[in-house]
């Protein structure tokens, strides 16, 4: 819908509409007359910085602010010495937050030197209202602050910061709203997140996302689908349909479709070759899905699937209702559907209370399931959450020492997984020029890992087979296939 509207056409003098996603074409109209005149002046066009510090979503967010820039009329700088620096911040650990405080301190400094230009800040960490007081109070220099629920407004909110002095603060604490049809900007020509739905109703007694993302909310498949067959159209061949649990996809829709439905539609998108998904909650994985994934042709051969725990008094602690038992019998329904799945994790360290005993049975289940790979990550209190009142934190050593043993256990399951591939000539999507060899492209199997082999640009965003030499553990090295 974007594409076919005529900024030019938006007469300025007239109030803003108050239908989306009118009113925001409107700002985007008028904050283009102020990148005109900043031209006018300087002689070239302003340009801005976006930095993501979280998750898919949180990226995908960082796409929907540069479609909205570059409407507008900014050009994309490589770094923060820009004209408008915008952050993108995530809170789901505290050094997700130590990592903005420290940036906002180089940007202080840039700042006093080049007083003219203007600093964002969104996303999650701003919807915490002891961020927003420490801003207010310590980091006057910011000029723009907004959440997670109204970053479609992000156009109507630079209109504010070009019109007022100091700075300008919009965060709601949740809404129901989703709009649709805003331009976006995607990071590659070849490959795509599309978000299927928002927030999350789960509340895992550690985690701080329900509280900043706020409660679940699914787009219509219709609209799922409008934007993936428009993606097709402009040359993307792989989707990753983003949501916080997205096995709960659709129950709270007028009409109530399951995540499994959807992505028999998603299949039907000529265009489209692989598809995959984030993040499956274990409690809502369906065996409708299992039964979809076992028939797709497109659907990748990964799954990420959240063990957090394997101590089934852990799990209850953590309100994740599942337990080992029940985590191990659904890997194994998947596994006899999908033989050559790869199968992924996110494991917390350290929750409280936990003791060795609870430690050994996250082991266990990390030896029995055999991961391709696992993100593993030190408990982090997180204020206003269930498990934060908890007295039995554990002493640093102890996690320290736990999680070391767990790494090492990941990542030796995971090198035997890979070292048993090698050999295979597999289907892989190339991604980009490898970051150290220029000789070389990297891509992505169906499974997720990645490898490295000869090539040029031109196989960008192509489907390819590639003969898989030498196992690196979590990468390989190939040759093009014949
Ligand atoms: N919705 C996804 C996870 C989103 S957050 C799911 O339920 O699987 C990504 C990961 O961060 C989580 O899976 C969890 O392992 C980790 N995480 C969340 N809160 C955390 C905390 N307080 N401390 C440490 N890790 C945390
Ligand atoms: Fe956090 Fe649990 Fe929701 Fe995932 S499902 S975002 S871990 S509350
Ligand atoms: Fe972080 Fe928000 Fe994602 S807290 S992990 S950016 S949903």
């Amino acid at each position: 819908m974007y594409n076919e509207i005529d900024l030019d056409k938006i007469d300025l003098n007239s109030e803003a509409p108050t239908e989306e996603p009118d009113r925001q074409y409107y700002y985007i109209a008028k904050c283009q007359k102020w990148i005109r005149e900043f031209e006018n002046t300087n002689g070239r066009r302003p340009c801005f910085f976006t930095q993501t510090f979280g998750c898919q979503m949180n990226a995908r967010d960082s796409e929907k602010l540069t479609g909205i820039l570059e409407m507008i009329g900014y050009e994309k700088a490589d770094s923060e010495e820009a004209d408008f620096v915008i952050y993108n911040t995530c809170t789901v650990r505290e050094n997700a937050n130590n990592k903005v405080w420290g940036r906002l301190g180089y940007l202080n400094n840039y700042k006093k030197q080049h007083p003219q230009m203007k600093i964002a800040l969104c996303g999650c960490m701003m919807q915490e209202e002891e961020v927003i007081e420490k801003l207010q109070k310590s980091y006057r220099f910011v000029d723009l602050v907004f959440g997670t629920h109204n970053i479609y407004k992000f156009a109507e909110l630079i209109a504010a910061s070009f019109e007022q002095d100091g700075m300008v603060v919009d965060i709601w604490k949740d809404t129901d709203m989703i709009v649709e049809d805003l331009p976006i900007e995607r990071k590659y020509s070849f490959k795509s997140g599309v978000n299927i739905m928002f927030g999350c109703n789960n509340f895992c007694s550690y985690c701080i996302v329900p509280y900043v993302r706020g409660r679940e909310r699914s787009r219509k498949p219709e609209d799922i689908l409008r934007e993936i067959e428009r993606l097709a159209a402009d040359g993307v061949v792989e989707v990753m349909l983003l949501g916080q649990n997205v096995n709960s996809y659709g129950k709270n829709l007028e009409e109530p479709v399951t995540f499994a439905e959807l992505l028999r539609e998603v299949e039907k998108v000529e265009g489209i070759k692989r598809i995959r998904f984030m993040t499956s909650h274990p409690k809502d994985l369906s065996d409708e899905l299992i039964a979809v994934m076992g028939q797709s042709k497109k659907i990748c051969r990964h799954l990420h699937l959240p063990l957090q725990s394997g101590s089934s008094r852990i799990l209850k602690e953590m309100n994740r209702h599942y337990d080992k038992e029940q985590y191990l019998a659904l890997v194994d329904r998947i596994r006899k559907a999908v033989p050559d799945i790869a199968l992924t994790t996110d494991i917390i360290v350290g929750f409280p209370g936990e003791t060795e005993e609870d430690f050994l049975e996250t082991m266990d289940v990390v030896k029995q399931v055999g991961y391709d790979s696992a993100f593993t990550f030190v408990y982090s209190k997180r204020t206003g959450t269930p498990a934060a009142r908890k007295e039995d934190q554990i002493p640093e050593n102890v996690v320290k020492d736990r999680f070391d043993r767990l790494l090492k256990e990941v990542q030796s399951g995971a090198a035997k997984r890979a070292e048993a591939l090698t050999g295979n000539v597999e289907e892989v999507l190339v991604e980009e020029i490898n970051r150290q060899e220029e000789s070389l492209v990297t891509g992505r199997l169906s499974n997720n890992f990645i490898v490295h082999f000869k090539g040029t640009s031109d196989l960008i965003g192509k489907i390819v087979k590639v003969k898989l030499q030498v196992c690196k553990g979590f990468y390989f090295y190939g040759e093009l296939a014949k």
